[in-house]
């Protein structure tokens, strides 16, 4: 678990607060999304955590301990960051960056090879490009670089700042489907900073809207998407918010039982409310039948989404 106790953080040179009186606990095994725009204090919010910055008041504990007491370096090893801008070391390999922690953990030669591979894999990147040189890759190959050594010593908390930013949307959309199969494997406590409202509702367990230094709303995607608390926060998610909202739901779990008449499209149960719609307003049908591994297995009615 995560807790930020009324933290602050000044620059020290008569600017504005660049975090504000800030208060959060992330639950432990959760995904957190901090969202706001440029310069509300998202990546100074995320260097507090794991103490490459020193918050001014307040208290941060990691893990039951207080950060300030614990040995920064040591300390550090047991958190993954994926930084902002990506920031690989450049003397080094992409096999040397990746397992750049784990070595200093004192892993032996081979399982840092495994390792690795596994890795790479897991980012959707080919085995060969270990070798290279950080300078080698295009910008969202390094950014997945980035992600898979954060990963790279399976820390129980990762800290990424827009780990998905420099990449486009297919590739992005298998990497945070990646990363959300990855989650539901191992239990990670994850604080994620996203310039995307979309990959804030698909990611995370919980939303934080930050302002200028301090946390307007936060709470579940359904709650920011259905009751935003002011209209920054009905500004910031957009006005298709319950079109957005309706991907939080699965057909499955919204469909009736499968009636005779077959209707003009088919959706399976893993199908978000939105995509279904979409089929809905596609086929010019009010309602879809769900299908999977080709059985109907019931009806999604278009009143019936519109109820959630
Ligand atoms: N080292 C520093 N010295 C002085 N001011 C700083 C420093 N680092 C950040 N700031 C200021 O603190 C504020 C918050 O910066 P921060 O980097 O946390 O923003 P952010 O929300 O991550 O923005 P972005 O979305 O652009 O990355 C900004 O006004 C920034 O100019
Ligand atoms: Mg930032």
């Amino acid at each position: 678990m995560i807790t930020m106790n009324h933290v602050s953080k000044r620059f020290g040179d008569g600017s504005a607060a660049a975090v504000d009186d800030l208060s959060m606990v992330v639950p432990d095994g959760e995904t957190v999304a901090l969202v706001g725009p440029s310069g509300c204090g998202k990546t100074t919010t995320m260097r507090m955590i794991n103490r490459l910055i020193e918050p001014t008041e307040g208290r941060i504990m990691v893990a039951g301990e207080d950060v300030r007491k614990v040995d920064p370096v040591q300390f550090r090893r047991r958190i993954g960051y994926v930084i902002q801008q990506v920031g690989l070391f450049s003397h080094m390999t992409i096999a040397q960056n990746i397992g750049a922690v784990p070595k200093l953990l004192g892993w032996d030669a081979s399982k840092i090879k495994r390792r690795n591979e596994e890795l790479i894999e897991l980012v959707g990147l080919d085995t060969s490009m270990l070798s290279r040189y950080p300078r080698q890759l295009s910008g969202g190959q390094r950014q997945r670089v980035g992600v898979a050594r954060a990963l790279a010593a399976d820390p129980p908390v990762l800290l990424m700042d827009e780990p998905f930013g420099a990449i486009d949307p297919i590739a992005r959309t298998r990497l945070q489907n990646e990363f959300r199969a990855i989650l539901r494997r191992v239990k990670k406590t994850v604080v994620m900073v996203t310039h995307d409202i979309d990959e804030a509702v698909r990611l995370g367990d919980r939303i934080a809207i930050m302002r200028a230094g301090k946390i307007v709303q936060y709470d579940t995607p359904d709650t920011i998407l259905s009751r935003p608390v002011d209209g920054f926060v009905e500004n910031f998610v957009g006005a298709d918010r319950a079109l957005k909202r309706l991907s939080l739901f699965e057909a499955r779990n919204v469909m009736s039982a499968p009636d005779e008449a077959v209707a003009k499209a088919q959706v399976s149960g893993d199908t978000d409310l939105r995509d279904a719609l979409a089929a809905m307003i596609a086929a010019d049908a009010d309602r879809v039948d769900v299908v999977d591994e080709g059985t109907k297995v019931g009806t999604l009615t278009r009143e019936a989404v519109f109820a959630v």
